[in-house]
């Protein structure tokens, strides 16, 4: 840094979360795959109370987004007292990485997951220690081998991103069981709604009043909210007092609160959307086998892939898809250099990258 100015130097060890450019033939009109958004649009009725709100943008939003905490302990069965909601799941994380974390500590993450947490610890002036995997798996073992005493915090994400590897919910169990009690266990299940496998659980059911773990959700995905950025935390009471106590005062703006409070109880919308990435899922499942690459099945609304190293001058899968017009994530900033993240789009989106991927892999 040449200017005089003195930031905090755990903000210049964060890094950023990085996107790496794609040479697009025309980035206006490129489908993008990249972020994992959602290509059903939100119910017309949950646009229509966002719109509603907005009627009212002369006030100040309510700063504990009281009827949206009750939409979503009716629709999901919990205590609205144990509810914190975020402007996006994300502002939940530096909040909580805020809260828990401090110059010392150490957060347990699996080496293979979503950036933020990492980002969001460096923040805090903690140290990110990084479990091994197995096989891009979460391994309980090795994630309890990293915890020490200057352990606050361990986060999983389930199904997890960018890899869509889902942890079987007697390992989450089995982990939480086995971490020292003064550990703060954060279960993201952004993708929750996506889940199909029997026996899966989100946790909620391990939140306790007075307990050590709490459960992140999010509207960005099913509920196709994105752009609104709304999500919520399930935690313990202290937890929620804390988060409180530090979060920005109005951080929901009342439009997103008010679609996200629709949309918590669009169950039909949620199975049409579930079937769709069910559908798109097997049609990719066909395409790697095909193809003889190595993928992971994701649970979520995205599929991981590992593409040959390059041979030649032979364009990568991701150069040819960016030459087709199709951004989709290069996960090279996760040490994963040959490795791809294809969010589902539509059937006519799914269809031209697989379509782009056979035409790639005929050409090799
Ligand atoms: C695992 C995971 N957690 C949290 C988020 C953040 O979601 P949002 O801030 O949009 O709610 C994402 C977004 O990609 C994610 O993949």
């Amino acid at each position: 840094m040449t200017s005089l100015l003195k930031p905090n130097p755990d903000a210049l060890r964060t890094g950023g979360y990085s996107v790496p450019p794609a040479a697009l033939r025309d980035p206006a009109t490129a489908i993008r795959l990249d972020a994992n958004e959602n290509p059903i649009p939100p119910s017309e009725k949950a646009l229509a109370a966002a719109a509603e709100a907005l009627t009212g943008a002369i006030r100040y939003p309510d700063p504990l987004s009281t009827a949206l905490r009750r939409a979503i302990a009716e629709a999901e069965g919990l205590p609205a007292d144990q509810i914190v909601c975020g402007h996006g799941s994300e502002e939940l994380i530096f909040m909580l990485a805020r809260t828990w974390l401090q110059r010392g500590d150490e957060m347990v993450l699996p080496a293979t997951t979503f950036s933020i947490f990492r980002i969001a610890g460096l923040l805090a002036g903690a140290e990110i220690v990084s479990a091994p995997e197995n096989r891009l798996r979460l391994d309980v073992d090795a994630l309890l081998a990293c915890v020490t005493d200057r352990t606050r915090v361990v986060a999983v994400a389930n199904p997890n991103n960018p890899t869509g590897a889902l942890a079987p919910f007697d390992e989450i169990v089995r982990l939480h069981r086995a971490l020292p009690r003064h550990v703060l266990l954060i279960l993201d299940a952004a993708y929750a709604e996506y889940v199909t496998d029997a026996g899966w659980r989100d946790g909620h059911e391990l939140v306790t009043p007075d307990g050590n773990v709490l459960v992140l959700r999010s509207f960005s995905k099913a509920h196709g909210l994105a752009g609104l950025r709304v999500g919520w935390c399930h935690a313990p009471t202290e937890v929620c007092a804390l988060l409180n106590r530090v979060k920005p005062v109005f951080n929901v703006a009342a439009p997103n609160a008010a679609a996200g409070a629709v949309s918590i109880f669009e169950r039909e919308r949620l199975a049409q959307v579930r079937d769709a990435s069910q559908a798109a899922s097997a049609e990719y499942e066909a395409l790697w086998r095909d193809l003889g690459l190595f993928a992971i099945q994701g649970a979520a609304n995205f599929t991981y892939v590992e593409t040959p190293a390059p041979d030649g001058g032979r364009p990568s899968l991701y150069e040819h898809l960016a030459a087709a017009n199709i951004k989709v994530m290069m996960l090279g900033g996760y040490g994963l250099e040959r490795s791809l993240r294809i969010t589902f789009g539509t059937p006519e989106e799914n269809a031209q990258v697989i379509a782009a991927a056979r035409d790639w892999a005929r050409r090799g």
